[in-house]
């Protein structure tokens, strides 16, 4: 990307870390770090972790790293380009130059899937539509429906939108970057979406950015989904949101597939959206989040569809949005289940669905006979274990008392029982802890990974160090390149980071790790913001940096060496290493 780096200098030292993480975790100040809980995996205790010292963020759950670039792109799910621009906005920097030939394409797959809806809807409405029309009418879908919701039908012709948009002046090249359009081995273009009735997905602004289609028959998976193309990605796509948005209710329902939505809609609960096809995301969420207070998950009755709602219920906790599932007893889906038994029972069924504890609670009991003694004590135990999770103590109460008159018990051994939960969970989250430090080596900052393999083990851990070392303290760098060249760095990723560092110092600029960034691979960005993690309590000498590059320069360590070294030697090996540092 052409954004000079001096403008990315700006855009960095113009957005703090810290301050952008704020406004989406609840962070604590300890000592020079910043923790709170992890915005991009679900946890109860904060290991997300932010270092003003580095301006980076890393996650010890999740693995989650990166600059404040790179958070501000994850969390709002846009693109790096779009990143930069809102950043920039923010902070009152003018904007970069748009990259004009992404800006031009992506107007481009706007238009070109515009005309492809139009082209489905009237393929619908013709002569070659008549099974389509029918299956849809199969559906109990109306003509409103269908022209509010745009559905189509993609012919069996394997060119027909490939001409369509031929004709229109569209290249076979923009074709394919729309997802419209597939090239054969052979070189041919043909239709992706072809004997399929065809589901625009709208975005807020009323763009087509995509197409779900569904097969009505014969072989082939049931659904096809667009890719992800310059104007979308799948993970934070939702269907239907721009009218649920429209119709201001808080409360939204969430639907596991596109007929479920439609049916729901035709039931006139328009306030119901869908993921596409994939299970719910956090930028989703977050989406989900800016338009409703509260949404009733309707997934699904099947095992896979609980599963998810357990999964959506922890998303959405997270963005302080409150939820509400539904029960469904009869029907698989939304959909099957107004056919059924009509709208009124649906409604009938949203008015009662019930909490997300409910929802735990209710799924734990039927998995126990609670008139057995012993069904009944692993029934109160599991319970508590779940009640020990919810933080209020009057809600706690609440729940004992519902639990004592549902199994007979009584209810202060519950509460007893409910302690002991309170304790173990506060242990096992200890544990956990304990386990993390050890696993990252925080202790000293010294990791050596046994389970790796190849004869590059130790030293692909000093080239680390020394990347992260030249970012903390740009001083260094003389130090380094008089003992050091790009080829002594034999791990990619490092290679490349010390390659790029090179560059930009003799540029003039001072490289942080954030200007760094910009020209790094995600997984080179991750690594070093995990190294940074280790770093953050540690200070690197002088002479830690010249065991590092030592290392590097000594012979390499034959493969054999490795692999016959015991855990014990491994140890053996941190420990020297850190006795060195002392
Ligand atoms: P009907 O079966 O027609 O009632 O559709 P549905 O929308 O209820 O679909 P279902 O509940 O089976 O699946 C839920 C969602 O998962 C769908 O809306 C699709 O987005 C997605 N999905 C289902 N089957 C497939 C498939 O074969 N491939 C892909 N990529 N996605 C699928
Ligand atoms: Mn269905």
């Amino acid at each position: 990307m052409a954004i000079p780096a001096h403008y990315i200098q700006e855009l960095i030292q113009r957005n703090n870390i810290v301050d952008a993480i704020s406004g989406h975790v609840h962070l604590k100040r300890n000592g020079r770090i910043y923790k709170g809980l992890c915005p991009f995996h679900s946890e109860r205790t904060p290991s997300f972790t932010v270092y003003p010292d580095t301006q980076s963020y890393y996650c010890f759950g999740c693995g989650a790293g990166g600059d404040v670039i790179n958070f501000t792109k994850e969390i709002n799910g846009l693109t790096y380009i779009e990143t930069v621009k809102m950043l920039a906005q923010q902070s009152g920097m003018p904007l970069p130059d748009e990259d004009d030939k992404l800006s031009r394409l992506k107007s481009r797959i706007y238009e070109m899937n515009r005309i492809a809806a139009r082209y489905f809807h009237a393929n619908l409405n013709s002569e070659n539509g008549k099974t389509a029309r029918a299956y849809l009418r199969k559906r109990q879908l109306s003509d409103k429906t269908i022209v509010s919701f745009g559905l189509g039908y993609a012919g069996d012709d394997w060119r027909g939108l490939c001409n369509h948009l031929k004709s229109k002046g569209y290249t076979e090249e923009e074709m394919t970057s729309a997802y419209l359009v597939a090239r054969s081995s052979k070189g041919n273009v043909y239709d992706i979406f072809r004997n399929r009735v065809m589901f625009p997905i709208i975005d807020l602004r009323g763009n087509v950015i995509a197409f779900g289609g569904r097969l009505m028959e014969g072989e082939g998976p049931k659904y096809l989904n667009s890719g992800d193309t310059p104007v979308f990605k799948k993970s934070n796509g939702l269907f239907a949101l721009n009218i649920a948005k429209k119709t201001g209710k808080e409360s939204f329902i969430l639907a596991e597939g596109y007929m479920d939505v439609i049916s729901l809609h035709q039931a006139g609960f328009n306030n119901a959206i869908a993921t596409l096809g994939t299970a719910l995301t956090s930028q989703q969420a977050k989406l989900i989040a800016d338009y409703a207070k509260n949404v009733i998950i309707a997934y699904d009755s099947d095992g896979a569809g609980q599963k998810a709602t357990r999964r959506a219920m922890d998303m959405f906790s997270k963005e302080n949005v409150s939820v509400q599932v539904l029960q469904m007893e009869g029907a698989k889906d939304p959909d099957e289940y107004i056919k059924r038994f009509g709208k009124e029972k649906f409604e009938m069924l949203i008015n009662k669905a019930n909490s997300a504890l409910d929802f735990e609670l209710i799924k734990l009991r039927q998995q126990y006979d609670i008139r057995d003694t012993q069904g009944r004590i692993d029934y109160l135990t599991k319970a508590c274990d779940i009640l020990a999770t919810i933080p209020s103590p009057v809600l706690q109460d609440v729940y004992c008392s519902r639990l004592a008159n549902e199994t007979g018990a009584d209810k202060e051994s519950i509460k007893l029982e409910l302690e002991n939960s309170k304790n173990k969970a506060y242990k096992s989250n200890n544990y956990k802890k304990n386990k993390e430090i050890l696993k990252e080596g925080i202790a000293g900052g010294i990791k050596v990974d046994y389970r790796q393999q190849g004869n590059t083990l130790p030293k692909v851990f000093a080239q680390q160090q020394i990347i992260a070392s030249l970012i903390r303290d740009n001083d260094i760098f003389e130090l380094v390149d008089s003992q050091l060249t790009e080829n002594d760095f034999t791990d990619l990723n490092m290679k490349n980071a010390y390659i790029q560092y090179k560059k930009l110092k003799q540029e003039g600029q001072d490289v942080s790790y954030a200007l760094l960034c910009h020209y790094l691979d995600d997984e080179t960005r991750k690594i070093l913001a995990k190294i940074n993690a280790g770093n953050a309590d540690i200070i690197i000498t002088q002479n830690d940096l010249q065991m590092h590059i030592d290392n590097l320069k000594s012979a390499p360590m034959g493969q054999n060496e490795i692999k016959q070294t015991s855990v014990e030697d491994l140890q053996k090996r941190i420990e020297s290493l850190k006795e060195k540092r002392k």
